[in-house]
């Protein structure tokens, strides 16, 4: 029996692998797609990059002139680790190129990703004015069939709501589809992210543009990378529901760090053995200061308002976000009892400005509200991050900026390191310690190990291993 079932499963293998060959060639012959990429931000221009990798066309169009000005000359306006080497690559094969001109852009596509911000508004909802634009000038220019893909993160609901803009400016429903293919890239490995993805999430209700689709992604579908096809309001639940669940699992681990500070527990042996549970698993169990980014914040922000539209409250998404808000004033919590409660006339060295590592963009950093903080209580401030001190700069203005770790903690009072730039870890804390006045560090993202900080005589602090920076030290690894 178990030869037959056995022999059964190989047969259906193997002809599931002649069925995807003759797929790939019969979809091979067809011409490259047309597509169009609006919006050369973080996630557009990763996308258009990455989707001309794949052997498409990809034209991608940006209202800022001066962005597209700059990628024509080969300048990417963002650090995202790779993504000057992948841009450089199709651009020279020709199959990724940019313009200015959205009316063309629009007229030459077959399949049209909307990437433009949806930024957070006063009162939590996303700001949709941008995705408006787009759809508005998409209305006003379409002249065949197209694929409208929202790729910018976009609250439940928005892919009817760009579709009856369309009709209402007079395009008939045969006209074109509307997809939502939510994008879960991490800034820092966005690249890495795009091409080997967990999963592609197409939303449509069009069978014409689920083909289309998959041949726009046949490179990863070659590669077996899993294909979830479902409806449009599905696919922006997924997307909300996939960063929610991150943010609420990391607000999860920085409320039991907090505890961990107070039981005398290790935060990191925790997370580590609570990471050996295949169902938990050990990633985004990091605790910090706080998640920020483009994203967190703002997705579960806007899913709190879209479920509070429908009078359904999610109650764990809320306690994420208030965790949150606390989680960001534990750094100067734990400076003050190391300064007598008192950072008047003192300077603090603020290692790290990125919102993470690997990334030069400061939105929602914790950063931000660690420096303005300790401003309020009368500290000065000398920053430095590897790549994030010129988007810092417009944020905060008024405060003194590094040329280097060395530079800003020269005559510092005390350091914060709140981003686990690689630079950081390595830093020589014999040296810092020489240059700092006094040798007093919080270590708000856990990077530096307690036992050499005791080696170099600094009093310290960090994120729910506290246990380990009083000396004696109880005798604990992970
Ligand atoms: C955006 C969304 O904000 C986010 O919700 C989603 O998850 C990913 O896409 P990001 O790429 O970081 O995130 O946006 P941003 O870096 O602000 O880039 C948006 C780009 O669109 C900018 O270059 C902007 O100039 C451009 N844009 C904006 C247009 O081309 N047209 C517009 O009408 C508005
Ligand atoms: C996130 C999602 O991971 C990605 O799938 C989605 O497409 C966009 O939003 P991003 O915001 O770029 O990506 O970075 P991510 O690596 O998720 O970190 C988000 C925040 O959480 C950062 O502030 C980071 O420092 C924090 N974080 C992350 C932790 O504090 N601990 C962790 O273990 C992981």
């Amino acid at each position: 029996m178990k030869l037959i079932k056995n022999t059964f499963t190989a047969t259906l293998y193997i002809g599931m692998l002649l069925i995807q060959t003759m797929q790939a060639t019969s979809k091979q012959d067809n011409k490259p797609l047309n597509v169009t990429i609006v919006g050369t931000g973080y996630v557009g221009l990763v996308t258009g990059a990455c989707l001309a990798e794949f052997g498409n066309t990809v034209l991608c169009v940006d209202i800022n002139t001066q962005k597209i000005i700059d990628l024509k000359n080969g300048v990417i306006p963002i650090y995202e680790p790779g993504l000057d080497t992948i841009v450089a690559q199709n651009v020279q094969s020709k199959r990724l190129t940019f313009t200015d001109d959205l009316a063309s852009a629009i007229k030459q596509a077959d399949v049209i990703f909307i990437a433009v911000g949806t930024p957070m508004s006063e009162n939590g909802a996303a700001d949709l004015s941008y995705v408006e634009a787009v759809a508005r000038t998409i209305a006003k220019h379409i002249n065949s069939f197209k694929v409208i893909v929202t790729k910018s993160t976009v609250p439940i609901g928005t892919g009817a709501w760009i579709k009856q803009i369309i009709l209402d400016n007079g395009i008939k429903a045969d006209q074109f589809a509307i997809v939502s293919n939510p994008e879960f890239l991490r800034e820092g490995s966005a690249i890495n992210d795009f091409l080997f993805p967990d999963r592609i999430v197409i939303g449509t209700s069009s069978a014409a543009a689920d083909t289309i689709m998959r041949s726009i992604y046949e490179h990863l579908l070659n590669q077996d990378v899993a294909y979830v096809s479902t409806n449009v309001v599905t696919a922006e639940s997924i997307k909300y529901a996939s960063n929610a669940f991150l943010a609420t699992k990391i607000s999860f681990i920085n409320e039991l760090a907090n505890l961990c500070d107070e039981t005398g527990a290790d935060v990191q042996v925790l997370a580590h053995a609570l990471g050996l549970d295949k169902r938990i698993n050990k990633h985004f169990l990091n605790p910090g200061p706080g998640f920020g980014g483009s994203c967190f914040p703002k997705d579960t922000q806007a899913l709190l308002y879209t479920s509070q539209q429908y009078g359904i409250d999610i109650h764990t998404v809320l306690a994420a976000l208030k965790a949150n808000e606390i989680q960001k004033e534990i750094p100067v919590k734990k400076l003050l009892p190391l300064m007598e409660n008192n950072v008047k006339d003192k300077i603090v060295a603020i290692l790290g400005l990125a919102f993470k590592a690997n990334t030069d963009d400061v939105r929602y950093s914790p950063a931000i509200s660690t420096i303005n903080k300790l401003i309020e209580y009368g500290a000065s401030i000398r920053a430095y991050d590897p790549q994030a001190m010129k988007s810092m700069k417009t944020e905060l203005p008024n405060i003194t900026y590094c040329t280097s770790i060395a530079d800003a903690v020269t005559n510092a009072d005390a350091v914060i390191v709140m981003t686990e730039w690689d630079e950081f870890k390595a830093m020589d804390l014999e040296l810092i310690g020489s240059l700092l006045k006094t040798r007093i560090l919080v270590d708000a993202r856990n990077i530096l190990d307690p036992s050499i900080l005791h080696k170099h005589g600094f009093i310290f602090d960090n994120i729910g291993r506290s246990c380990l920076c009083k000396l004696p030290l109880r005798n604990m690894s992970v």
